[in-house]
C-alpha cells in the first residue's frame, strides 16, 4: 500500500500528510505519477472527493503538479525538504504546514520561466569586462536597471553610478552601519517593534540600536528628537512606506519633521524600503529618499518581491553625508556578477514587472480571504495593518499570552510570530500576533485560521 490513513483528523488532511510523507521519504519521486484519484480512492475505501481534495491541496502547494492531459505527478522541482532521504541523512525538518509567518513571499508563483530566460541572456551576452574584474559595487547593467526602476517607482532620480548592488537589505545595512562606526557615529535610532536583523548587524558594526516607539502614523518623531538629544546619536533606522511590523505608513508631517531632524544634527537617515511595492488599496508614497536625497540612504532587496534566494538588494548612499559613503567598500563583495547580470537582464526584459502585477492580485486577493477567515473564526478580535505588503497585525484578548498563543499554534502545525519577538521594550504592550500570508495556499487559509483561533480559545480558557 503506497500510503495508509491515520485517524484522528479530517480524512483528506490525513490522506494529503501521508502522500507528503510518501513524496518526502522517496516512495512516490518527482516526476512519479500518482494514481488516478477514482483507484485510490477504491483501494482506500475513501469517497472521490476525498482523493481530489487532497490531490488539489497538494497541487495548490507545489508537492503534484496536474497538468492536462498528463495526468497528476509529483512535481519535477519540488521541496529541498522533499528529496528522497538516505539512511544516514538527519531527519527532516519540515516547514509547517500552515505557514503564517510573516515576511516569506509567494515561493510557488517565483517567475521561474522569465528567470531562466534571463540567466539564459546573461551568459549568452556577458562581456570580458563584465567577467574580469568585477565592481565591487555592481556590475553597471544591474546598476542602470536599478537606477531605472528607482525613478519610476519610487520617484528616486539617482545616477546608476551611486548605485551600489548588495547581498540584500541586511548586507546595505551592515555596510552602512561600518561606514558610520568609522566616521565617529556610535549609535543608531530604530523603530520599536522593528526587523530585529537590521538592528542587530548595526549593533554588531558598533552601533548602539536605541529604541524610538511606533504608533499608527509610523515612528513617533518627536519621541525620536528626544532619544537622539538623550544619546546624541544621529543615525536613525526607519521603514517609511510600510512600518514592520505595525504595518502603518509614516504620515507626511513626520516625514518632513525627521528630515528636519536630520538635516539640523548632520544626521543621516536610513530607509529600509522593503516592502514597498506591495501597496493593495493605491500607489505607494513616494519613497523618503525622493523627499531628501541630501540625508536619506535607501536599502532595498529582491527578498520580498522575490525570494531571499536570490540575495541580491540595493543602496543608495546620501548625496550629502560623505561619511556614509566612505567605508562602503571595506570587505564588501557585491554577487557574482553574472547573477547580477540576470537579475538585470530580469528587471529590464520585463518579466520583474510582469511578476510583480501578478503577485500584486495574488497578495490583495489573499490578504482579503485572511481578513475574511479572521473575522469568522476570531471575532472581533482587532487586525490592524494598511493593505500592503505580506502580514497583518492580529490583537489577541487581553490577558492572553501571545507566546503561549504560538506555542499552542505550532502544535496544531500552525506557525506564527508573536509581536513581542520584535520589539526591544516588551513591558506594557499589548499581546498580538503577526500573521503573514505571503506563503500560505489559498485552499489552505481557511482551515490555518480554524486552527489559530483553536490555539487562541484553548490558551485563553
Ligand atoms: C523589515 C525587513 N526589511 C528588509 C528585509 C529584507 O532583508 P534582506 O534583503 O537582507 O533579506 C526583510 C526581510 O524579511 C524585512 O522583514
Amino acid at each position: 500500500m503506497l500510503v495508509t490513513i491515520e485517524g484522528g483528523q479530517p480524512v483528506h488532511v490525513a490522506l494529503e500528510r501521508a502522500l507528503r510523507a510518501a513524496v518526502r521519504d522517496g516512495r512516490l519521486r518527482p516526476g512519479d505519477p500518482v494514481p488516478p484519484s477514482r483507484a485510490l480512492a477504491r483501494d482506500l475505501g475513501l469517497s472521490r472527493w476525498v482523493v481530489t481534495q487532497a490531490y488539489g491541496g497538494l497541487v495548490a502547494e507545489g508537492v503534484l503538479d496536474a497538468r492536462t492531459g498528463a495526468g497528476t505527478r509529483v512535481a519535477a522541482t519540488s521541496w529541498p525538504t522533499l528529496a528522497p532521504a538516505r539512511a544516514a541523512d538527519p531527519p527532516v525538518q519540515l516547514r509547517p504546514q500552515f505557514d503564517l509567518g510573516p515576511g516569506v513571499p509567494d515561493l510557488r508563483h517565483l517567475p521561474r520561466a522569465a528567470w531562466v530566460a534571463a540567466v539564459r541572456t546573461a551568459v549568452a551576452s556577458a562581456t570580458p569586462g563584465d567577467l574580469a574584474a568585477p565592481d565591487p559595487r555592481g556590475v553597471p547593467a544591474l546598476r542602470r536597471a536599478l537606477a531605472e526602476r528607482l525613478a519610476v517607482t519610487r520617484a528616486v532620480l539617482v545616477d546608476a553610478d551611486t548605485v551600489v548592488v548588495t547581498h540584500g537589505a541586511a548586507d546595505g545595512m551592515t555596510r552602512l552601519a561600518r561606514s558610520l562606526k568609522a566616521a565617529g557615529h556610535d549609535a543608531v535610532l530604530v523603530e520599536d517593534p522593528s526587523w530585529p536583523r537590521l538592528r542587530d548587524v548595526a549593533a554588531a558594526a558598533g552601533l548602539q540600536p536605541v529604541p524610538v516607539p511606533v504608533d499608527a502614523d509610523g515612528l513617533d518623531v518627536d519621541a525620536l528628537v528626544a532619544a537622539a538629544v538623550r544619546t546624541g546619536a544621529r543615525a536613525a533606522l526607519v521603514t517609511p512606506s510600510h512600518q514592520f511590523p505595525v504595518g502603518a505608513a509614516l504620515v507626511p508631517a513626520r516625514r518632513e519633521a525627521l528630515v528636519r531632524w536630520a538635516r539640523s544634527v548632520d544626521g543621516v537617515i536610513v530607509e529600509d524600503d522593503y516592502d514597498a511595492e506591495f501597496r493593495y488599496d493605491r500607489r505607494p508614497v513616494a519613497a523618503l529618499r525622493a523627499l531628501a536625497p541630501d540625508r536619506v540612504a535607501l536599502l532595498g532587496s529582491l527578498s520580498k518581491t522575490l525570494a531571499a534566494g536570490f540575495g541580491v538588494g540595493w543602496l543608495v548612499p546620501p548625496d550629502d553625508v560623505p561619511a556614509a559613503r566612505a567605508g562602503l567598500d571595506i570587505d564588501a563583495s557585491a554577487p557574482p556578477s553574472l547573477h547580477q547580470l540576470a537579475c538585470a537582464a530580469l528587471l529590464s526584459g520585463g518579466g520583474y514587472d510582469r511578476h510583480l502585477r501578478s503577485a500584486r492580485g495574488r497578495y490583495r486577493r489573499r490578504r482579503a480571504a485572511l481578513l475574511v477567515a479572521l473575522e469568522r473564526h476570531l471575532p472581533g478580535l482587532p487586525v490592524t495593518g494598511l493593505a500592503a505588503g505580506l502580514h497583518v497585525v492580529l490583537g489577541l484578548p487581553p490577558g492572553v499570552d501571545e507566546h503561549h498563543v504560538a506555542r499552542l499554534a505550532a502544535r496544531r502545525d500552525v506557525r506564527v510570530v508573536p509581536a513581542g519577538r520584535y520589539r526591544l521594550d516588551d513591558a506594557a504592550s499589548a499581546p498580538a500576533l503577526v500573521v503573514g500570508y505571503g506563503n500560505l495556499v489559498d485552499a489552505r487559509l481557511d482551515e490555518a485560521v480554524a486552527r489559530l483561533a483553536a490555539a487562541v480559545s484553548e490558551a485563553a480558557r
